[in-house]
């Protein structure tokens, strides 16, 4: 595996793919593939910029002509897609990109790895796909898709057409769905860095509801050991769930946040609820466990604690995010 096709490098998940590869592995080229969004920032891997292993194409996954001549010459061995509009709340509020991005983007991107026989296609999804479960049980590989919002319904659709390739073409792909990131580089709308750089701020945190839905935590860095694992190991036409066995309501989170960064619990402010807001996710991850031998290795609460020190670091990176694009988006999110 020596050349390597990204999609949305400058994003969350990406960057930190793209560092953990070029660190980890000698004589690997990574090409990063990025519209640049909102969501995606050139600085997230800017120590990279001069680097003779790393390539940077300013460019969309939905355009056919760009993505065709990228992939043609560029003799990949894989590609990775991580590009997506990827927040549950934005997809509310219109869910348009999120068809055309996750669903059109993806087939493009598919059908020319496909056609220029790149040998193999991974698609980032996630544990979302699934739907919502109740008080008990897990998600697996072979749990039925019941998505619940705009963005979910998007990734769900993509695993189809990647599904689908798998089947109908036999070119080799292979969908991992994991639950959620936390970690370095996390755009501040999503809930642990919005909860963390608000309470530097001294500002109110939102929390959704009664605060009582449960995410299962990973941090980045085991979901791309995990990624890495899977290029190296997995099986085409495979479904890889990968977890943090980290189950946590959200309201505790937040009260751990307060406790780390000292501020009081009184700066929880209980907001309106989430449309179709999904009650609890939890991934069974026994089967990457025992097929690729693949572990999360961060607990939650140093995860978490070293996660804080990094935003605290990093003021500039996320109070320029802060204070942007994004500020008319929390705006309209919550009437302020
Ligand atoms: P992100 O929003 O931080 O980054 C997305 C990146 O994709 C950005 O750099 C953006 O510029 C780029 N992008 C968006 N549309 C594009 C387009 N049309 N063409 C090219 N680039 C485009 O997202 P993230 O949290 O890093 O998530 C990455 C992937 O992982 C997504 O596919 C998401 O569905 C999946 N995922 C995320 C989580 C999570 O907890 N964040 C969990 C499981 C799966
Ligand atoms: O499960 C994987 C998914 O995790 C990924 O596929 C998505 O790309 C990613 O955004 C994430 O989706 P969630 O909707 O679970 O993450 P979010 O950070 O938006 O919210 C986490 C929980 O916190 C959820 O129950 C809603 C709640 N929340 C969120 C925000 C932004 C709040 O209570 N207040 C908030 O302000």
């Amino acid at each position: 595996m020596k050349r390597i096709l990204v999609t949305g490098g400058c994003g969350f998940i990406g960057s930190n793919f793209v560092r953990m590869a070029l660190n980890k592995i000698k004589g690997i080229h990574i090409t990063n593939l990025d519209a640049l969004t909102y969501a995606g920032n050139l600085k997230n891997l800017i120590d990279f910029k001069d680097s003779a292993n790393y390539a940077f194409v300013k460019g969309d996954i939905r355009d056919g002509k760009l993505v065709s001549t990228l992939i043609k010459d560029g003799r990949f061995d894989l590609v990775v897609n991580f590009a997506a509009e990827s927040h549950v709340d934005r997809s509310i509020l219109d869910p348009s990109d999120f068809i055309s991005t996750n669903i059109a983007g993806t087939q493009t991107i598919l059908n020319a790895a496909m056609t220029f026989q790149v040998p193999l296609f991974m698609q980032v999804s996630t544990d979302e796909v699934y739907g919502s479960l109740g008080p008990d049980g897990y998600f697996t590989e072979i749990t039925p898709l019941a998505p619940n919002s705009p963005y979910s319904a998007s990734k769900a659709s993509a695993d189809m057409l990647v599904r689908a390739y798998f089947h109908t073409y036999n070119y080799p792909t292979i969908i991992t769905r994991c639950s959620n990131n936390y970690g370095p580089y996390q755009f501040p709308e999503k809930f642990i860095p919005l909860f963390v750089t608000n309470a530097l701020e001294n500002k109110p945190v939102p929390l959704y509801g009664d605060g009582k839905n449960v995410r299962d935590w990973i941090h980045v860095e085991d979901h791309c050991e995990a990624l890495w694992t899977v290029a190296e190991k997995g099986k085409p036409g495979e479904v890889y769930n990968i977890g943090g066995n980290c189950e946590r309501a959200n309201v505790d989170i937040a009260r751990e946040i307060l406790r780390l960064v000292g501020k009081p619990d009184s700066m929880i402010q209980f907001v309106k609820d989430r449309p179709g807001h999904d009650r609890r996710y939890a991934i069974d991850n026994a089967k990457i466990i025992k097929e690729l031998g693949c572990k999360p290795k961060w607990n939650f609460t140093d995860g978490l604690k070293s996660t804080i020190e990094w935003y605290k670091k990093n003021t500039a990176w996320w109070q320029e995010i802060k204070s942007g694009e994004y500020k008319n988006y929390y705006a309209k999110q919550y009437g302020k």
